[in-house]
């Protein structure tokens, strides 16, 4: 089973163990999943939040108390998730998984969600060896859609010797990779039931990257974007043909939504004019909605200036109908021919703004998706268009590109060879906008 683009929720408990989740997160990450983090209260005195915020790009679920400011925090988090992986999990949590009580963050998602679930328990041997725990491992391993990891024995944090230390990082993402994987169990289920979606679950696709509403990386001064604003463009656009018909594209808007997460996850004042899409933003990033590819432009022109970063990710219409009819055109069942005029060019007429103003460095991306002679067509685009780098993209097979979490895509900067195009999660490409902005204002 292949991790690339997986969203795996991460539930951490308070036990010793809790550093060896990090490593885990970060092989994960390695895999080209997306990991995102709930916490028990207990867990954040073995490791700060902050560390886990950091390393996922993305603020932690933490206790209940942030529910207040965002309502189903614990439903939309688990929601998201293709996998809720509790590592490590203490006795503690594992008695409430197996009682029914949701008291924190980590039972809370446990019980809610309706992906597969991993226990990974960590704890000293007599605690492993009780009576209570052992019934409840027992009652865990009865759940549908749960799996119990096996506890190895050997030397504990304790110092005593005896089963109940986490099984290594590693092995945890061998056995996920692996044949018995609740993953590939999903993947098979979803494909013997096309309608079901990624797994097994009833829910509709709740929001992408949920964002706990109790930290504002914009007021983090150690955050490397801390201070500098970027305004990103976001969906596609939506040309009229008559008051109920438009042209439009496939775009979904979740590299838009994974940029401004990323973005914001490293203090940057982000705002998004965004174009109709499936995708919802995190809390914290400003949003101003258009429909129509000159509704886009006349909003970023106006946004311009105080920008440090722009990043042209929306799928904008390159054309728009000449006219668009004010009542709806009627079936005549003969042939009609609808004349198209070019949309105003907005990644060029940035540019052409940039360099009239003598103002401070402003950073200028543009997106490319290309569907043929990918170097040729990106190394063209980037000329013309004058920006600072381009991300040609590329949507390819049916597991990546619109609508899915991962593409295919390169960074193509002037003067270099367009690097090959790799396949990579949404999240992998935009860090790497965010790398190449960071870098180009010096903060890098
Ligand atoms: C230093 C220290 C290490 C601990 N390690 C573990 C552990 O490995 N496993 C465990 O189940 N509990 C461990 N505990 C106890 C838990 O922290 C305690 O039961 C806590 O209430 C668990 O809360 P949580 O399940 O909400 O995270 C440890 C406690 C301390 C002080």
């Amino acid at each position: 089973m292949n991790l690339a683009g997986k969203k795996i929720l991460l539930g951490v408990s308070g036990g010793i163990a809790v550093y060896k989740s990090c490593e885990l997160l970060r092989l994960l990450q390695k895999k080209g999943a997306t990991v995102r983090v709930c916490m028990t209260d207990a867990a954040t005195e073995f490791v700060a939040p902050l560390t886990f915020a950091s390393l996922s790009k993305c603020p932690v679920y933490l206790k209940s108390g942030a529910v207040e400011a965002r309502p189903f925090q614990h439903i939309d988090f688990p929601r998201w998730a293709d996998l809720y992986l509790v590592v490590p999990a203490t006795a503690n949590v594992i008695g409430k998984f197996a009682c029914g009580i949701a008291d924190d963050p980590v039972s809370l998602c446990f019980m809610s969600c309706t992906c597969p679930r991993v226990v990974a328990p960590a704890m000293n041997v007599a605690m492993y060896n009780s009576p209570a725990v052992k019934r409840n491992l027992e009652i865990l391993r009865g759940f549908e859609d749960t799996t119990v990891l096996e506890s190895p024995a050997g030397e504990l944090a304790c110092g005593e010797v005896g089963q109940g230390r986490l099984m290594e990082p590693a092995e945890i993402v061998e056995f996920l990779e692996g044949e018995g994987s609740p993953l590939a169990a999903a993947a098979r289920a979803s494909s013997a039931t096309p309608s079901s979606g990624g797994h097994p679950r009833n829910a509709p696709e709740p929001p992408a990257f949920p964002v706990a509403q109790d930290i504002d990386p914009t007021q983090d001064a150690t955050l490397p974007g801390h201070g500098k604003k970027v305004l990103l463009t976001a969906g596609r656009t939506e040309e009229a043909i008559d008051p109920v018909r438009y042209i439009s594209n496939r775009s979904s808007g979740k590299t838009a939504v994974a940029l401004a997460s990323v973005f914001y996850a490293n203090g940057f004042e982000v705002e998004v004019v965004a174009g109709p899409m499936e995708a919802a933003f995190p809390g914290g990033v400003k949003v101003t909605r258009v429909q129509s590819a000159r509704d886009m432009h006349d909003a970023v022109m106006s946004r311009l200036t105080s920008a440090d970063a722009v990043v042209h990710c929306a799928a904008v219409a390159d054309y728009r109908p000449a006219h668009a009819a004010d009542a709806k055109i009627k079936d005549s069942r003969s042939q009609l021919t609808i004349e198209l005029v070019p949309n105003p060019n907005i990644l060029r007429d940035c540019t052409a703004a940039r360099a009239s103003r003598a103002a401070a460095r402003q950073v200028i991306v543009g997106f490319a998706l290309e569907t043929d002679h990918f170097e040729e067509h990106a190394a063209e685009k980037l000329q013309k268009s004058g920006a600072d780098a381009l991300l040609l993209n590329a949507p390819v097979a049916n597991d990546s590109g619109f609508g899915h979490d991962c593409v295919r895509y390169a960074l193509v900067r002037p003067g270099v060879p367009v690097p090959e195009m790799k396949m990579g999660g949404k999240v992998d490409l935009a860090q790497e906008i965010v790398d190449f902005v960071l870098k180009e204002l010096g903060n890098a």
